[in-house]
């Protein structure tokens, strides 16, 4: 299978990292490499049909600063369908204004045959019927498990492992930034700026952390399980949102003294869509600490489900995304094999 890839960031580099280490799996249980074709940054572009060296790619980008030798085209629409590939990795930076780059090289790469698997909340948030539509109409698969929760399998699990169940709600934490500073506004006493301060230095918040903290990004989260896992068509502007901007050291402390603690919990179900900080009691599931991410699913015939994972990461993405490049190889034919 042929990849392509839009981005070569943190993502984009983890993925090709992985895709370089992985290739005994590829062909013990698909029998054929996965090659990487075609992959750009905002600065340049490296394309070779016949496959491109992982490595240089890497060792370009840490040197350089850019993934390729080339200049990228402004025609990316052009560059994307003219382009010989299978399957479109869509990893640049989430825009929630109107999807962004992300969008129109998810819409080209589908209407042009391509399978994506993408880490982009944007596009998915906002756009997600029209997408998914877009991929049914061309007989293609557009994976996301990336763009919620990094490596904590949530959408798999419940579209695929627990198909089956009628799964009532899901509540969780989808955002580590938050989690943190609540936990070391508890445990260390922190104030919320301090906390926060802190998550923004150990890189885990958002370049703009209000993101983070106005519950922005744990709505875009919702949206996309409301709409994967529940069968809604909402964009995270749909989600009642509050974020945890207000919670004050006193609030954090007297919720202490009463055993519980202060968690920004995303919750959806047919009816409800909402991001709000809760009272959790401590030991509950829910009250997981650090930067972890949790769902939990409320199903008819299996009961609780809970998933833990960690929510962001290089590494951490890159395995939710290969777990997608493992789907389509084995659910899908690559388009090499759709020509024969
Ligand atoms: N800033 C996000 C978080 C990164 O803290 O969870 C992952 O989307």
């Amino acid at each position: 299978m042929d990849v392509f890839i839009a981005g070569f960031g943190v993502v984009g580099q983890g993925i090709t990292e992985v895709i370089r280490d992985k290739q005994e799996l590829f062909i013990k249980h698909f029998g054929e490499k996965v090659r990487i074709v075609g992959a750009f940054d905002t600065k340049s572009l490296a394309l070779d049909p016949s496959g491109l060296d992982p490595d240089e790619l890497l060792k370009r980008k840490d040197s350089l600063g850019k993934v390729g030798k080339d200049e990228v085209s402004d025609d990316i629409v052009k560059l994307l369908q003219d382009t010989e590939y299978d399957l479109l990795l869509e990893v640049t930076p989430t825009n929630i204004k109107d999807g962004g780059a992300g969008y129109m090289h998810i819409h080209t790469a589908l209407s042009a045959g391509r399978h994506v698997a993408t880490s982009n909340k944007g596009p998915l948030a906002l756009k997600f019927r029209e997408l998914t539509e877009l991929a049914e109409r061309n007989r293609v698969h557009l994976r996301y498990e990336a763009s919620v929760g990094g490596a904590m399998p949530v959408i798999n699990l419940s579209r695929e492992l627990l198909m089956g169940e009628e799964i009532a709600s899901m509540r969780g934490i989808l955002n580590g930034t938050c989690n943190f500073i609540l936990h070391r506004m508890k445990e260390e006493r922190f104030s919320f700026q301090f906390a926060l301060r802190e998550a923004q230095e150990l890189g885990y918040a958002e370049t703009d952390p209000s993101y983070d903290i106005d519950g922005i990004d744990s709505a875009c989260k919702l949206a996309i399980l409301a709409n994967a896992i529940f069968d809604r068509d909402v964009t995270y502007a749909d989600v009642s949102r509050t974020g945890i901007r207000g919670i004050s050291e006193e609030a954090v402390a007297l919720a202490a003294e009463h055993k519980q603690v202060i968690r920004l919990i995303g919750e959806v179900s047919k009816e409800k869509l909402e991001v709000a900080p809760r009272l959790v009691p401590a030991g509950h599931p829910l009250s997981i600490g650090g930067t972890l991410n949790i769902a939990q699913l409320l199903t008819d015939l299996a009961g609780d489900v809970t998933v833990v994972g960690r929510g962001a990461g290089r590494m951490e993405t890159a395995s939710a995304l290969l777990s997608d490049i493992l789907a389509i190889l084995k659910n899908g034919e690559t388009r090499r094999d759709a020509k024969r």
